[in-house]
């Protein structure tokens, strides 16, 4: 062909990545790898092996080593015997390591790249423009969070050994968000890569070789889900970090309950990808193409529901399908195609079942005449439309190059079917009207939100998830707390295990005293559903009066109540702090009745302390409330991404069973300062309190509903609390036991959970019992990207 046939044809030729240097240094392994622990290659103790293929060509690429429990053991037990020695380093000695990797990654991206796209089957062009590069800025910016540790974060330290579980969709980058900030923060580590896609792992590990690393800071120990388990498992591990499927995140979730390990779950999605009627629309094609084809769709953002305003979806849908047509499937290695291979025959077969599944249930499918490779694992980008909201490809997660096209009205139903998921991972947003976008950002439910742009990720921008997406940050500030606990909290002692209270109810409609305390739920006081109280007695055994038993059903109401409330969220931080402010006058003009009625209960000296720091404990919310800020992150693209706070929603409290009065608010206030509506279980101990607080809010302008109150027996509301689906979170300050309880129930809908861990805190104390620790729980990070220029 002549180049002026080529010219006018316009037609790509093969391109292929040079291979040779990446199969070089599998040879030098001969193609057979053992586990990263101590600094060593350590051969799997039972011996096994199994394979690791090429999804493009269905050929074996390498043998790697099955982890059985001993192996991890062995890793665990390394991290732990380097954790003393990588944290006695000077915070500038740690960031010369991370900037040393950071400069490694570099030196090699190329072999990394072709290494990574030959094992899961992405093209080279995104692993070497995407993937790499953004494994070099993660270990660049944490290196520089290393040498900042100290003079930013005070008085915190690292959590210990950490357990690290990644997925295969991103195998280098998974790994880089997941060691670089655990190791910047003085952590080691332990790190298991998924079973496709172990091999860029095992390169980093000759990479932590080469720049000296000290030994047992960084274990790569490969395998299989039953791996992933053991790690999970191990008592010697301190915090686990998930990637994955929201399956697996479930099992974890309960697989630590009984264990003080903190947890943070990266889990699945099915973004929107909202296109209004007046949006660029050949932009918002390309942002598709970005959007659902990147990475064979194997992204948990991936903008997989495609939401287009009706007058627009015929045009947008023509001009989606003639960029289809152009999309080139083909060998991965190949510099000019678009779409590579899928990971794996189980992934692929899934994509198939769900597919079909999909047209089963009415949905259309449509895929363009392209080229396809005659072997090899491959999908043809597919469109699918007249999809239902309620359909399976609308609802679950298909992570294939599938999109499932529905059509909208107004921005009020964009956002309703938007946000008609379990997940709330990103979200992207086409809008030539900044005020459309914006306000259609701040109103889905999603970790991340993409306005004119889509998978945009930068290692300053926090990303994670609402919801059924997961809980906790990576990348960021707030990616850092993760691998971090305040030095005070880790050291505090364990509470002793409540007793049990016996006694049987009592029957309402005989009052023993003069005081009828109720429930508050919605604003107004109510009985309990159950028609029966509970005695109440002092220090001395002396009857103090009788307190409503709620049951299910009452907390059922109280949830429902919260859920209505949630214009809170929206009401002006300065009005929300004039609330506070408000409930601070009225509790401080009845302190010495409240004092009186106090001490009966825990004593004189303890009534008159909580009753006066409480009235400063409202004060410190009232000013917190329009000062806990979010920030502006500068990424290097022209964008800028707004990390906004934004509250978690509706959420359970159990308030610490030691201090009715102060530990009720020192958990409720941050919540409803930062926008939350609760449900709040008082203390057994003295739960008449109750009365007393409802009828101070009553009086002081706080809209019913923000704050419910639903006395009873402690561990039986807690297990209503976990279990209800309705509720996005649940704080939970008790003995270990209750703690744990928590964590266990609350796996179904994987509301965040944050407890004391059973551990005492002094809520008397300043530094303890108030302030941004709790704030940062009752906000979870919304990062919002909006480009500039042309
Ligand atoms: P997966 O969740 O099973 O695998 C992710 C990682 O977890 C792997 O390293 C795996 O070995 C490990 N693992 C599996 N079971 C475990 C257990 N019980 N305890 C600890 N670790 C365990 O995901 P899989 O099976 O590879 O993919 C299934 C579906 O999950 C995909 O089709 C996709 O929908 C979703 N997925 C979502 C990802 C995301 O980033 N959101 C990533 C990978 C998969």
């Amino acid at each position: 062909m002549s180049v002026i046939e080529k010219f006018t044809s316009m037609e790509y030729g093969p391109a292929p990545e040079d291979p040779r240097e990446s199969l070089k240094w599998l040879d030098r392994y001969k193609h057979r790898f053992s586990h990263f622990i101590g600094g060593a290659w350590k051969a799997p103790r039972k011996g096994q092996h199994f394979e690791t293929i090429d999804p493009s060509t269905g050929e074996k690429i390498a043998e790697v080593a099955q982890g059985s429990a001993e192996d991890v053991d062995a890793a665990v037990k390394a991290a732990r015997g380097a954790l003393q020695g990588w944290q006695s380093l000077r915070s500038h000695a740690r960031a010369k390591y991370l900037y040393a990797l950071a400069r490694q990654v570099q030196k090699h991206s190329r072999r990394l790249a072709v290494l990574e796209t030959i094992d899961n089957g992405k093209p080279i062009r995104e692993s070497r423009d995407i993937d790499i590069p953004l494994v070099a800025r993660h270990f660049y910016y944490h290196a520089g969070w290393a040498q900042l540790l100290e003079q930013e974060f005070p008085g915190y330290q690292a959590c210990g050994v950490v357990g690290q579980i990644i997925p295969w969709n991103f195998p280098l980058l998974m790994l880089a968000w997941k060691i670089a900030p655990a190791l910047a923060t003085g952590n080691t580590v332990v790190l298991k890569p998924a079973e496709y896609t172990p091999l860029t792992a095992l390169a980093f590990a000759e990479l932590c070789e080469e720049v000296g690393l000290p030994k047992g800071v960084v274990n790569i120990v490969t395998g299989d889900g039953t791996t992933g388990e053991a790690l999970v498992k191990h008592p010697g591990v301190d915090k686990i970090a998930f990637t994955g499927s929201t399956e697996v995140g479930r099992a974890i979730r309960r697989a630590t309950a009984t264990s003080h390990k903190k947890l943070s779950l990266e889990l699945g999605g099915k973004s929107p990808f909202i296109i209004f009627d007046d949006a660029d629309l050949d932009s918002a094609v390309e942002g598709l193409v970005d959007g659902i084809w990147f990475n064979q769709g194997q992204v948990c953002c991936a903008g997989s529901r495609l939401l287009m305003q009706e007058s627009i979806a015929e045009k947008l849908t023509k001009k989606l399908q003639m960029r289809m047509g152009m999309l080139r499937v083909g060998a991965p290695l190949d510099k000019a195609i678009d779409i590579g291979a899928i990971v794996a025959r189980v992934q692929l077969d899934r994509i198939e079942r769900l597919v079909q599944q999909g047209v089963a249930e009415g949905a259309v499918c449509w895929q363009p005449e392209v080229l396809m490779p005659s072997r090899g694992l491959y999908y043809k980008p597919t469109l699918l439309s007249n999809v239902h909201p309620s359909s399976i490809v609308a609802q679950e997660e298909i992570f294939g190059p599938v999109l499932a096209a529905m059509t909208f009205r107004t921005p009020q139903e964009a956002v309703e079917l938007a946000n008609n998921t379990a997940y709330g991972l990103a979200a992207s947003v086409w809008s030539e009207s900044v005020n459309v976008a914006l306000q259609t950002a701040a109103q889905i439910k999603a970790g991340v939100v993409w306005v004119n742009s889509t998978n945009l990720f930068d290692a300053a921008c926090g990303f994670g998830g609402y919801r059924e997406s997961g809980f906790g940050r990576e990348g960021g500030k707030e990616g850092l707390r993760e691998y971090l606990e305040p030095a005070w909290f880790s050291q505090s002692p364990t509470l002793p295990k409540t007793k049990s209270k016996k006694g049987d109810p009592v029957d309402v409609a005989n009052p023993a005293i003069d005081r009828t305390v109720k429930l508050y739920i919605g604003g107004k006081q109510a009985r309990p559903d159950s028609g029966y109280s509970f005695e109440i007695r002092g220090k001395n055994g002396k009857l103090l009066g009788e307190s409503p038993l709620g049951n299910r059903k009452d907390i059922r109401n109280a949830v429902e109540a919260a859920r209505k409330a949630e214009s809170w969220a929206r009401t002006a931080a300065h009005n929300r702090a004039q609330v506070l402010y408000y409930i601070a006058e009225n509790l401080s003009q009845r302190a010495a009745e409240l004092t009186h009625r106090l001490s009966a209960a825990v004593g004189k000296k303890q009534a008159a302390q909580e009753v006066q720091l409480s009235v400063e404990r409202l004060f410190s919310y009232a000013a917190w409330t329009d000062k806990f800020d979010g920030a502006v992150h500068n990424p290097p693209f022209r964008n800028i991404s707004m990390a906004m706070n934004e509250p978690l929603g509706a959420v359970g409290v159990v308030c610490p069973g030691d201090l009715p009065l102060l530990g009720f608010l020192s958990l409720v206030l941050p919540l409803v300062a930062a926008g939350n509506t609760v449900v709040a279980v008082p203390a057994e101990k003295y739960p008449l309190i109750t009365a007393d607080l409802y009828q101070v809010f009553e009086t002081s302008d706080l809209p019913g509903g923000v704050i419910n109150i639903v006395p009873g027996r402690t561990t039986e509301l807690l297990k209503v609390l976990a279990e209800h689906d309705g509720l996005d979170a649940i704080w939970c300050f008790g003995d270990a036991e209750l703690c744990a309880t928590a964590k266990a129930l609350s796996a179904g809908n994987l509301k965040q959970v944050w407890t004391n861990e059973g551990r005492q805190i002094d809520f008397f104390a300043q530094r303890q019992g108030e302030g941004s620790f709790y704030l940062q729980h009752a906000y979870q990070v919304k990062n919002i990207w909006v480009p500039y220029g042309e």
